[in-house]
Protein backbone atom coordinates (compact mmCIF):
# COMPACT_ATOMS: atom_id res chain seq x y z
CA UNK A 1 0.00 0.00 0.00
CA UNK A 2 1.67 3.47 -1.18
CA UNK A 3 2.06 5.61 1.89
CA UNK A 4 0.12 8.60 2.23
CA UNK A 5 -0.56 11.94 4.01
CA UNK A 6 -3.31 10.24 5.03
CA UNK A 7 -1.49 6.93 5.77
CA UNK A 8 1.58 7.90 6.84
CA UNK A 9 4.58 5.90 7.38
CA UNK A 10 6.02 9.28 8.24
CA UNK A 11 9.14 10.27 10.11
CA UNK A 12 9.20 14.24 10.90
CA UNK A 13 12.31 16.56 11.09
CA UNK A 14 11.92 19.92 10.55
CA UNK A 15 13.32 22.15 7.89
CA UNK A 16 15.04 25.38 7.17
CA UNK A 17 12.83 28.06 6.26
CA UNK A 18 12.27 28.54 1.88
CA UNK A 19 10.71 30.54 0.13
CA UNK A 20 8.71 30.41 -3.29
CA UNK A 21 9.39 33.26 -6.20
CA UNK A 22 5.81 35.21 -7.06
CA UNK A 23 5.75 33.65 -10.21
CA UNK A 24 5.96 29.87 -8.97
CA UNK A 25 9.67 29.63 -10.43
CA UNK A 26 8.71 28.64 -14.03
CA UNK A 27 12.75 28.85 -14.60
CA UNK A 28 13.23 27.45 -11.08
CA UNK A 29 11.24 24.82 -11.19
CA UNK A 30 9.39 23.85 -14.18
CA UNK A 31 12.13 23.52 -16.59
CA UNK A 32 14.21 21.04 -14.37
CA UNK A 33 10.68 19.36 -13.71
CA UNK A 34 10.19 19.42 -17.83
CA UNK A 35 13.67 17.65 -18.43
CA UNK A 36 13.24 15.01 -15.66
CA UNK A 37 9.65 14.45 -16.89
CA UNK A 38 11.35 14.03 -20.71
CA UNK A 39 13.70 11.32 -19.30
CA UNK A 40 11.28 9.48 -17.86
CA UNK A 41 9.07 9.71 -20.73
CA UNK A 42 11.90 7.74 -22.69
CA UNK A 43 12.38 5.25 -19.91
CA UNK A 44 8.39 4.63 -20.41
CA UNK A 45 8.50 4.50 -24.14
CA UNK A 46 11.19 1.80 -24.02
CA UNK A 47 9.24 -0.27 -21.95
CA UNK A 48 6.31 0.34 -24.07
CA UNK A 49 8.12 -0.74 -27.41
CA UNK A 50 9.05 -3.85 -25.40
CA UNK A 51 5.69 -4.62 -23.77
CA UNK A 52 5.83 -5.39 -19.89
CA UNK A 53 4.47 -7.69 -17.64
CA UNK A 54 1.20 -6.83 -15.74
CA UNK A 55 0.99 -7.07 -12.34
CA UNK A 56 -2.16 -6.11 -9.66
CA UNK A 57 -2.33 -4.23 -6.88
CA UNK A 58 -6.67 -5.02 -6.85
CA UNK A 59 -8.62 -7.09 -9.01
CA UNK A 60 -8.32 -4.08 -12.16
CA UNK A 61 -5.66 -1.59 -10.76
CA UNK A 62 -2.50 -3.00 -12.52
CA UNK A 63 1.16 -2.03 -11.97
CA UNK A 64 3.91 -2.26 -14.01
CA UNK A 65 8.36 -2.87 -13.89
CA UNK A 66 7.74 1.16 -15.81
CA UNK A 67 5.66 2.77 -12.82
CA UNK A 68 8.66 1.86 -10.53
CA UNK A 69 11.22 2.53 -12.92
CA UNK A 70 10.08 6.27 -14.12
CA UNK A 71 9.28 6.68 -10.39
CA UNK A 72 12.72 5.52 -9.14
CA UNK A 73 14.62 7.84 -11.59
CA UNK A 74 12.01 10.32 -10.87
CA UNK A 75 12.77 10.53 -7.17
CA UNK A 76 16.29 10.46 -7.59
CA UNK A 77 16.70 13.22 -10.00
CA UNK A 78 14.29 15.31 -7.58
CA UNK A 79 16.26 14.27 -4.68
CA UNK A 80 19.95 15.44 -6.71
CA UNK A 81 18.75 18.56 -8.00
CA UNK A 82 16.40 19.68 -4.27
CA UNK A 83 17.49 17.65 -1.55
CA UNK A 84 15.45 19.30 1.08
CA UNK A 85 12.52 18.81 -1.11
CA UNK A 86 9.75 16.04 0.02
CA UNK A 87 7.89 13.83 -2.67
CA UNK A 88 4.85 11.99 -2.49
CA UNK A 89 4.42 9.15 -5.37
CA UNK A 90 2.17 6.67 -6.31
CA UNK A 91 4.17 3.74 -6.14
CA UNK A 92 6.25 4.69 -2.76
CA UNK A 93 4.43 7.21 -1.06
CA UNK A 94 5.84 9.72 1.17
CA UNK A 95 8.81 10.53 4.21
CA UNK A 96 7.45 13.55 5.52
CA UNK A 97 10.67 15.78 6.60
CA UNK A 98 8.27 18.71 7.70
CA UNK A 99 9.90 20.44 3.84
CA UNK A 100 7.60 23.24 2.60
CA UNK A 101 8.11 21.95 -0.44
CA UNK A 102 6.23 18.69 -2.01
CA UNK A 103 6.28 17.09 -5.20
CA UNK A 104 3.41 14.97 -6.08
CA UNK A 105 4.43 12.29 -8.46
CA UNK A 106 2.52 9.89 -10.81
CA UNK A 107 5.47 8.08 -12.58
CA UNK A 108 3.43 6.64 -15.33
CA UNK A 109 -0.98 7.82 -15.73
CA UNK A 110 -2.76 5.53 -17.47
CA UNK A 111 -1.23 2.47 -16.60
CA UNK A 112 -4.05 -0.28 -17.78
CA UNK A 113 -3.66 2.23 -21.36
CA UNK A 114 0.20 1.49 -21.30
CA UNK A 115 -0.25 -2.18 -20.28
CA UNK A 116 -2.20 -3.43 -23.21
CA UNK A 117 -0.28 -1.29 -25.68
CA UNK A 118 -2.79 1.86 -25.87
CA UNK A 119 -0.57 4.89 -26.60
CA UNK A 120 -2.46 6.88 -23.89
CA UNK A 121 -0.19 7.49 -20.77
CA UNK A 122 1.38 10.36 -19.29
CA UNK A 123 4.21 11.25 -16.39
CA UNK A 124 2.54 14.04 -13.94
CA UNK A 125 4.60 16.10 -11.38
CA UNK A 126 3.59 18.91 -9.66
CA UNK A 127 5.69 21.37 -6.96
CA UNK A 128 3.96 22.48 -3.89
CA UNK A 129 5.09 25.47 -1.21
CA UNK A 130 3.47 25.13 1.83
CA UNK A 131 0.29 24.29 0.77
CA UNK A 132 -0.11 26.04 -2.34
CA UNK A 133 0.69 24.67 -5.98
CA UNK A 134 3.41 26.71 -7.72
CA UNK A 135 4.73 24.44 -10.68
CA UNK A 136 2.93 21.49 -12.54
CA UNK A 137 4.65 19.23 -15.57
CA UNK A 138 2.69 16.83 -17.82
CA UNK A 139 4.48 15.23 -20.21
CA UNK A 140 2.95 12.83 -23.34
CA UNK A 141 6.13 10.47 -24.63
CA UNK A 142 3.74 9.00 -27.17
CA UNK A 143 3.40 12.44 -28.78
CA UNK A 144 5.81 14.30 -27.48
CA UNK A 145 3.38 16.64 -25.60
CA UNK A 146 4.74 18.82 -22.87
CA UNK A 147 2.01 20.79 -20.64
CA UNK A 148 3.42 22.88 -17.59
CA UNK A 149 2.44 25.75 -15.77
CA UNK A 150 3.89 28.25 -13.13
CA UNK A 151 1.68 29.79 -10.65
CA UNK A 152 0.65 32.93 -11.69
CA UNK A 153 2.68 32.83 -14.88
CA UNK A 154 0.44 31.12 -17.25
CA UNK A 155 0.24 27.58 -18.75
CA UNK A 156 2.28 25.97 -22.04
CA UNK A 157 1.90 23.45 -24.23
CA UNK A 158 5.52 22.90 -25.76
CA UNK A 159 6.44 26.27 -24.90
CA UNK A 160 3.39 27.77 -26.27
CA UNK A 161 0.73 29.85 -24.66
CA UNK A 162 -2.46 27.75 -24.05
CA UNK A 163 -5.62 29.06 -23.37
CA UNK A 164 -9.15 26.67 -22.05
CA UNK A 165 -11.97 26.85 -25.16
CA UNK A 166 -14.38 28.95 -25.71
CA UNK A 167 -17.47 26.91 -25.80
CA UNK A 168 -20.29 28.63 -23.93
CA UNK A 169 -23.58 26.17 -23.41
CA UNK A 170 -23.08 22.36 -22.25
CA UNK A 171 -24.59 21.23 -25.75
CA UNK A 172 -22.33 22.34 -27.67
CA UNK A 173 -19.59 20.62 -24.95
CA UNK A 174 -17.48 18.03 -25.40
CA UNK A 175 -16.28 16.55 -21.86
CA UNK A 176 -14.23 13.53 -20.22
CA UNK A 177 -14.53 11.33 -17.24
CA UNK A 178 -12.56 8.21 -15.91
CA UNK A 179 -13.37 5.18 -14.01
CA UNK A 180 -11.64 4.39 -10.73
CA UNK A 181 -9.70 0.91 -10.84
CA UNK A 182 -10.74 -0.13 -7.30
CA UNK A 183 -13.71 -0.38 -5.59
CA UNK A 184 -15.59 -0.17 -8.94
CA UNK A 185 -19.08 -1.41 -8.11
CA UNK A 186 -19.15 1.30 -5.31
CA UNK A 187 -19.03 3.81 -7.68
CA UNK A 188 -22.10 5.63 -9.34
CA UNK A 189 -19.84 7.51 -12.22
CA UNK A 190 -22.01 5.47 -14.39
CA UNK A 191 -25.15 7.47 -14.28
CA UNK A 192 -23.18 10.44 -14.78
CA UNK A 193 -21.53 9.27 -17.67
CA UNK A 194 -25.06 8.51 -19.28
CA UNK A 195 -26.50 11.67 -17.87
CA UNK A 196 -24.23 13.99 -19.16
CA UNK A 197 -23.75 11.95 -22.75
CA UNK A 198 -26.97 12.53 -23.29
CA UNK A 199 -26.19 16.63 -22.50
CA UNK A 200 -23.18 17.18 -24.46
CA UNK A 201 -21.96 16.56 -27.98
CA UNK A 202 -20.05 13.20 -26.02
CA UNK A 203 -17.94 12.16 -23.16
CA UNK A 204 -14.59 10.67 -23.32
CA UNK A 205 -12.71 7.98 -21.52
CA UNK A 206 -9.36 7.79 -22.52
CA UNK A 207 -8.14 6.41 -19.23
CA UNK A 208 -5.26 9.50 -18.22
CA UNK A 209 -6.80 11.51 -15.38
CA UNK A 210 -3.29 14.21 -15.70
CA UNK A 211 -3.96 14.47 -19.36
CA UNK A 212 -7.65 14.72 -19.25
CA UNK A 213 -7.02 17.71 -17.74
CA UNK A 214 -4.28 19.22 -19.91
CA UNK A 215 -7.43 18.55 -22.71
CA UNK A 216 -9.37 20.72 -20.62
CA UNK A 217 -6.47 22.96 -19.97
CA UNK A 218 -5.50 22.90 -24.03
CA UNK A 219 -9.39 23.78 -25.34
CA UNK A 220 -9.28 20.12 -26.56
CA UNK A 221 -12.53 19.26 -23.45
CA UNK A 222 -14.60 22.17 -22.54
CA UNK A 223 -14.68 19.65 -18.92
CA UNK A 224 -13.64 16.75 -17.12
CA UNK A 225 -14.66 15.25 -13.63
CA UNK A 226 -13.90 12.30 -12.15
CA UNK A 227 -14.57 11.00 -8.29
CA UNK A 228 -11.81 9.36 -5.84
CA UNK A 229 -8.77 10.53 -7.94
CA UNK A 230 -5.41 10.81 -6.02
CA UNK A 231 -3.43 13.39 -5.27
CA UNK A 232 -0.79 12.46 -7.04
CA UNK A 233 -3.55 12.50 -10.65
CA UNK A 234 -4.74 15.50 -10.33
CA UNK A 235 -1.99 18.21 -8.72
CA UNK A 236 -0.76 19.58 -11.66
CA UNK A 237 -3.30 19.03 -14.07
CA UNK A 238 -5.60 21.07 -12.38
CA UNK A 239 -3.03 24.25 -11.64
CA UNK A 240 -2.51 23.46 -15.83
CA UNK A 241 -5.99 24.67 -16.32
CA UNK A 242 -6.12 27.00 -13.58
CA UNK A 243 -3.59 28.77 -15.19
CA UNK A 244 -4.74 28.81 -18.53
CA UNK A 245 -7.74 30.09 -17.17
CA UNK A 246 -10.04 27.46 -16.67
CA UNK A 247 -12.00 26.46 -13.18
CA UNK A 248 -11.57 23.18 -10.84
CA UNK A 249 -13.86 22.91 -8.03
CA UNK A 250 -15.23 20.16 -6.13
CA UNK A 251 -18.99 18.47 -6.95
CA UNK A 252 -20.52 21.28 -5.16
CA UNK A 253 -18.79 24.46 -6.61
CA UNK A 254 -16.35 24.73 -3.59
CA UNK A 255 -12.72 25.07 -4.09
CA UNK A 256 -10.78 21.79 -5.09
CA UNK A 257 -8.80 20.08 -2.65
CA UNK A 258 -6.36 17.77 -2.94
CA UNK A 259 -7.72 15.30 -0.54
CA UNK A 260 -11.31 15.92 -1.39
CA UNK A 261 -11.93 13.10 -4.40
CA UNK A 262 -13.73 15.23 -6.16
CA UNK A 263 -12.79 16.84 -8.82
CA UNK A 264 -14.74 19.20 -11.85
CA UNK A 265 -12.74 21.02 -14.11
CA UNK A 266 -13.54 23.51 -16.89
CA UNK A 267 -13.26 26.25 -19.34
CA UNK A 268 -15.19 27.84 -17.08
CA UNK A 269 -18.23 28.81 -19.31
CA UNK A 270 -20.15 25.71 -18.53
CA UNK A 271 -19.13 25.36 -15.67
CA UNK A 272 -22.31 25.97 -13.89
CA UNK A 273 -24.46 23.86 -15.80
CA UNK A 274 -22.22 21.20 -15.23
CA UNK A 275 -22.41 21.14 -11.64
CA UNK A 276 -26.23 21.85 -11.69
CA UNK A 277 -26.23 18.29 -13.84
CA UNK A 278 -24.33 16.92 -11.12
CA UNK A 279 -26.68 18.13 -8.32
CA UNK A 280 -29.55 16.70 -9.97
CA UNK A 281 -28.15 13.65 -10.96
CA UNK A 282 -27.39 13.45 -7.15
CA UNK A 283 -30.76 13.97 -6.24
CA UNK A 284 -31.90 11.66 -8.69
CA UNK A 285 -34.40 14.28 -10.17
CA UNK A 286 -34.83 14.22 -14.59
CA UNK A 287 -32.71 10.87 -15.06
CA UNK A 288 -33.19 9.91 -18.25
CA UNK A 289 -34.05 5.93 -18.10
CA UNK A 290 -31.43 3.60 -19.17
CA UNK A 291 -32.85 1.58 -22.15
CA UNK A 292 -33.67 -2.23 -20.93
CA UNK A 293 -31.38 -4.05 -23.20
CA UNK A 294 -34.08 -6.81 -23.88
CA UNK A 295 -36.20 -5.07 -26.04
CA UNK A 296 -33.37 -3.95 -28.06
CA UNK A 297 -34.85 -3.52 -31.24
CA UNK A 298 -32.90 -5.79 -34.28
CA UNK A 299 -33.97 -3.40 -36.83
C1 LIG B 1 -5.63 6.20 -13.34
C2 LIG B 1 -5.91 7.07 -14.54
C3 LIG B 1 -7.35 6.91 -14.98
C4 LIG B 1 -8.32 7.21 -13.87
C5 LIG B 1 -8.01 6.34 -12.65
C6 LIG B 1 -6.56 6.56 -12.22
P1 LIG B 1 -3.12 5.26 -13.01
O1 LIG B 1 -4.28 6.40 -12.88
O2 LIG B 1 -5.66 8.42 -14.26
O3 LIG B 1 -7.68 7.80 -16.04
O4 LIG B 1 -9.62 6.96 -14.33
O5 LIG B 1 -8.88 6.73 -11.61
O6 LIG B 1 -6.30 5.72 -11.10
O7 LIG B 1 -3.52 4.15 -12.08
O8 LIG B 1 -3.06 4.83 -14.43
O9 LIG B 1 -1.92 6.01 -12.55
CA1 LIG C 1 -2.76 8.08 -11.96
CA1 LIG D 1 0.20 5.80 -11.91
Amino acid sequence: MSRTAKHPHVQSHSAPFQSAPADGGADLYVSPAEAIAREAGMLLMDFFRRRVKIEYKGDADLVTEADRSSEALIRKRIKEKWPAHDILGEEDGLVDTGSEYRWYVDPLDGTTNFAHGYPVFCISMALEHRGERVAGVVYDPTRDEMFTAAKGAGARLNGEVMKISQTKTLAEALVATGFPSHKRHKNPNIHFYHQITLKTHGVRRAGSAALDLCCVASGRFDGFWEFNLNPWDTAAGVLIVEEAGGSVTDFSGGPFNIDSRQTVASNGLIHDALLHEFKEIFAGRGLEKLPDPRQYPEK
